[in-house]
């Protein structure tokens, strides 16, 4: 498969440090892979289906085996659209901001949309399975530096998206955190940026 979606989850576009590294991900990805399709989907303009109680009603009649009523596969079908979508490609990249230590809430949305039973996940004979064997580059700006030291208990962004991305199958997951964004000051700010860049073009060169 060669499509490759790149997910935005900031809502800053050309000032989110997160998108910025990404950026370098994916125009260094393009230029090895010429033949490949890119898709920018940012989340904070995606038109995403609202996961309230009826789709959650729709998601526990599948999961009792049961059949959908008219409305439901009115929602359901919105929510097959967003998985399939998703589904269509077979490399992932994601900018991810840290928000109260976890992700956006946009970001949120979308997963509690795509993590689906018999859709990127079933439960086989030996427990929990993915169905989504993809390769995915993440990359995690936050304003203060979680990677070491006391303060990696407090990252609620980057351990759950790899949790969530290993549930689905994914297969290869290549992470860089872009720390500090803010707490540090602006010069430091900008070597973050011009490191998580170098870092993604070194990346790119093995996908
Ligand atoms: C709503 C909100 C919550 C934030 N919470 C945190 C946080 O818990 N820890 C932190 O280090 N930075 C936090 N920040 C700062 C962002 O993580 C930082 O600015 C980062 O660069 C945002 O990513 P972006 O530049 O890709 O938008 C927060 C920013 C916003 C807007």
């Amino acid at each position: 498969m060669s499509k490759l979606l790149y997910i935005q989850a900031s809502p800053r576009k050309e000032r989110s440090k997160s998108s910025q590294a990404a950026d370098a991900f994916v125009s260094a990805y393009g230029k090895r892979h010429p033949e490949a399709e890119i898709e920018v989907f940012n989340l904070f303009d995606a038109d995403l289906p609202v996961f309230d109680g009826p789709a959650v009603e729709a998601k526990y009649v599948i999961l009792h085996g049961k059949e959908h009523t008219a409305e439901q596969r009115r929602i359901w079908g919105e929510v097959e659209q967003v998985i399939e979508h998703f589904k269509s490609a077979g490399t992932h990249v994601f900018a991810v901001p840290m928000w109260n230590f976890g992700i956006p809430w946009r970001l949120k949305q979308y997963l509690d949309i795509l993590v689906q039973p018999g859709y990127t996940f079933r439960v086989g004979e030996s427990g929990y399975e993915g169905l989504v064997p993809g390769r995915a580059a993440a990359f995690f700006a936050r304003g203060g530096s979680y990677s070491e030291g006391q303060a990696a208990a407090l990252d609620a962004q980057k351990p759950y998206l790899e949790q969530i991305l290993r549930f689905m199958g994914f297969e290869r997951i290549e992470s860089v955190a872009v720390e500090p964004t803010l707490a540090e000051g602006p010069e430091k700010a900008q070597e973050t940026v011009s490191r998580a860049i170098g870092r993604a073009r070194e990346l790119a060169e093995r996908f």
